[in-house]
């Protein structure tokens, strides 16, 4: 009998097409191996190893922290654990600022050493050169504007939401001419991201950012409940693991305490 043939491996030019098939794109953010492979088996077309492992994983207060060979790290592990997936890198923050040179170095160093196929950075019109540097590098490259947490001293907070349509805009429009294949939306009214959406022939990829993007995407520990304190309103848990976590290890720990565990069946004779 024939093996079940695998889905085939989500690639930038598929990730690009989505939008004009009218198939919504759905993304979530991945930092290690066992999670990756969870969620690559669950469907994600896109892994994104996003730079909200400085707060989600290392417990950091802000992105900022996130050192490129942290997202090397963590990149290299998602990419080795996502079968199908197409997998993105952010490009944390002052790996890519100094000059499109820099950008490169960083990129370069991201698909080669990770095994990914692209990276993220935050910007538009501010990094259009960087962005056009990229893409006549063969190094595909996806936008963020909106809210940009990379920002954040100059914004003062992370949970503001972005509502300057023309710079908006320009943002993405900036973005897509100078080669970006994909932008993500942050934290945007719903009216102004369908705006966005319906002004460029890339995907848009939202979160806080309404129904009409062309895909979504969640960090994937706040949307499995394992985050604490963090509750935006566009912020849909579909699990809550914290509990689950919490209950199995507080009833490991009374049954070692009292000497339920291990018993007969988990001892060998
Ligand atoms: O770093 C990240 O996880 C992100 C998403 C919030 C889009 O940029």
């Amino acid at each position: 009998m024939a093996a079940a043939s695998a889905p085939p491996k989500m690639t930038v030019p598929e990730f690009v097409k989505a939008k004009s098939r009218g198939r919504k794109l759905a993304v979530l953010t991945a930092y290690d191996f066992l999670t990756a492979g969870l969620l690559d088996e669950a469907g994600a077309d896109a892994l994104l190893v996003g730079d909200t492992l400085g707060m989600v994983v290392q417990g950091r207060e802000t992105t900022l922290p996130v050192t490129l060979d942290e997202m090397i790290y963590h990149g290299e592990i998602v990419a080795r654990a996502a079968r199908r997936a197409l997998v993105i890198v952010d490009l944390p923050f002052m790996s890519y600022q100094v000059s499109p040179q820099q950008a490169l170095r960083s990129a370069g160093r991201v698909l080669k050493e990770t095994g990914a196929a692209c990276v993220k950075l935050e910007g538009g019109v501010t990094q259009a050169r960087t962005i056009e540097a990229l893409a006549a590098a063969d190094l595909p490259v996806m936008a963020h504007v909106g809210m940009r947490p990379q920002s954040i001293r100059r914004l003062g907070k992370m949970s503001s939401i972005q509502r300057n349509a023309e710079q908006l805009l320009a943002d993405a429009r900036a973005a897509e001419s100078a080669g970006a294949f994909a932008i993500v939306l942050e934290l945007i009214p719903r009216a102004l991201a369908a705006d966005i959406t319906a002004a460029v022939s890339i995907p848009t990829i939202g979160i806080g950012a309404g129904p009409d993007c062309d895909g979504q995407v969640l960090v994937t520990p706040d949307m499995l409940g394992l985050t604490q304190g963090f509750s935006p309103r566009y912020l849909k848990r579909y699990a809550d693991l914290g509990a689950v976590i919490r209950e199995a290890a507080g009833r490991y720990v009374a049954e070692v305490r009292d000497g339920r565990f291990p018993d007969a069946a988990h001892s060998h004779d």
